[in-house]
């Protein structure tokens, strides 16, 4: 919109450290679009400095900045231009309440600048979610060759959320302005301890400092509809009037941190990419069928017999399991003080690991296990079923798959490079599936598709493209607000 201000430097400089594409030209263009002004609103004072946006576009890092006039965008000119509705579902709420027509502008112009652009990518703020919500669901629609990437608001160090309009406000107004950000922490701290709030005693709070509620509402952060309470989060956002000024804000409340649960079948390459995409995401990497392994591995070191239950609680009683991540990232199993990362890969762990497994004691010890490593969040776990048992709330669920002939190729290349003898493709190709089928039969908790599991084929996908389709169903699911610092 112009009025550029360190909000959208630092944008800018988001979009520029982004390996979404190569070269990546990051383009800052700089438009204010009067169509989604109505005519009460400040188009007019709308601060325009266009010198100063360039200097500032320029110092963080932005190739190229377009401030295109009016008739650049629309040919017609202002009398006589298409114009895009949209969506009533999402444009009614919020802030479309009081400012109607607005979002058919917004639309409207951003369509255009994405046709006259071509852009690969679109950074918007995450500042104005219900709009980021409704140029999504544009992209979705129209099918519109783009992506959309979310970029968490930036404060500044009061809390204040940078906005052009900031600059409207003198300096008791500011001070006044802080009330929001201030309400909305304390409403998102207490969430995130499990604790509740009450929207109108905190409006009424706000009202006390002398600033005027437009909306102050915990709704769906999708659908934007009052919160049914059955979402994973909810989204805390208001508007305010401080003196004339009107400004927006939100938090996404959540009591832990996002889960992703990546289930799947024998070799469909679920640790090298949940390995990948954790480190990507600053994400905690929980592989579960290790944990599986290293137990098979200890009752065949201590050579129990698995129909004897009384053993097999006995050992499951002492048992004393650890996931250690090495700064490297990668993952090293412990099992009574005992380094097992290699040998529990061993085919003859392997061969017996499924039915394992589907032992009842076994699954409840170490399901209960898993939960406990993942009650903050903040981990990405594989296995096959952390969507459908260990962790149903996750907020993404993937099922990774692959041809049986791609997953037999793949083992095979894994064995040779972890130095064990590789079996024809033929009895490779029989004994995943043996295992498929075990553990796709057992009485509890099979390896099923989860209900809400997105369901990624793997085949001909290289590692890096697994991994960023991951990231792109991650986008879709959690704001980037939401996502883990690195
Ligand atoms: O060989 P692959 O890497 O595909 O399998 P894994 O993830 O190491 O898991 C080994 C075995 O553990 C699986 O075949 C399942 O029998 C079992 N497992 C399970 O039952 N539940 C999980 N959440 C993870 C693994």
């Amino acid at each position: 919109m112009g009025g550029l201000h360190y909000g959208h430097g630092e944008l800018i400089k988001f979009a520029k450290g982004q390996k979404v594409s190569a070269p990546s030209t990051v383009l800052v263009s700089i438009f204010v679009n009067p169509l989604q002004f109505n005519p009460t609103e400040d188009f007019k004072n709308y601060p325009r400095n266009l010198e100063e946006d360039c200097k500032l576009a320029k110092a963080s890092g932005a190739d190229a900045i377009w401030a295109p006039s009016f008739n650049d965008v629309f040919n017609g000119g202002i009398d006589s231009h298409f114009q895009l509705l949209a969506p009533a579902q999402l444009s009614k709420e919020l802030c479309g309440a009081s400012r109607p027509g607005h979002f058919d502008g917004v639309v409207t112009v951003i369509l255009r600048l994405i046709h006259l652009v071509k852009p690969n990518c679109l950074f918007l703020g995450e500042k104005d979610w219900q709009q980021y919500l409704i140029i999504r669901q544009l992209i979705k629609d129209l099918q519109l060759p783009v992506e959309l990437i979310g970029v968490p608001t930036i404060r500044d160090k009061d809390g204040l959320a940078y906005s052009s309009r900031n600059q409207y406000l003198n300096s008791a107004e500011k001070k006044k302005a802080l009330e929001l950000p201030k309400i909305l922490e304390k409403a998102a701290f207490a969430t995130s301890l499990g604790q509740g709030f009450d929207t109108a005693s905190m409006k009424s709070e706000l009202r006390k400092k002398g600033l005027i509620v437009e909306y102050l509402e915990v709704v769906d952060p999708f659908l934007l509809k009052p919160s049914r309470k059955k979402e994973k989060f909810t989204l805390l956002a208001a508007a305010i009037l401080c003196g004339e000024t009107r400004l927006i804000d939100h938090r996404f409340l959540m009591n832990r941190k996002p889960i992703v649960a990546i289930d799947g079948p024998a070799g469909s390459g679920k640790s090298t990419v949940t390995k990948k995409f954790a480190e990507k995401l600053g994400l905690l990497y929980l592989d579960t069928g290790a944990m599986y392994r290293a137990v098979t591995w200890l009752i065949q070191k201590n050579r129990i017999d698995i129909k004897d239950r009384e053993a097999l609680i006995k050992m499951l009683e002492s048992i004393d399991l650890k996931l250690q991540q090495t700064p490297k990232g990668e993952q090293k199993v412990l099992i009574n003080n005992e380094d097992v990362t290699s040998s529990i890969r061993s085919p003859k762990v392997t061969q017996q690991v499924s039915e394992v497994a589907a032992l009842s004691d076994i699954r409840n010890t170490l399901t209960a296990q898993q939960r406990l490593i993942g009650k903050d969040g903040g981990i990405v776990a594989e296995g096959r079923d952390i969507g459908s048992s260990v962790f149903p709330n996750a907020e993404l669920k993937v099922f990774l798959t692959a041809s049986i002939n791609e997953r037999a190729n793949r083992r095979a290349i894994d064995l040779k490079r972890q130095g064990f003898k590789v079996p024809d493709l033929s009895s490779l190709k029989r004994q995943i599936k043996e295992r498929d089928d075990l553990d796709a039969s057992r009485e509890i908790s099979p390896l099923v598709q989860a209900k809400d599991a997105e369901i990624l084929m793997t085949d001909g996908m290289c590692i890096e493209e697994v991994v960023e389709s991951i990231s792109r169903m991650f986008r879709l699911k959690v704001p980037e607000e939401l996502w883990p610092t690195p």
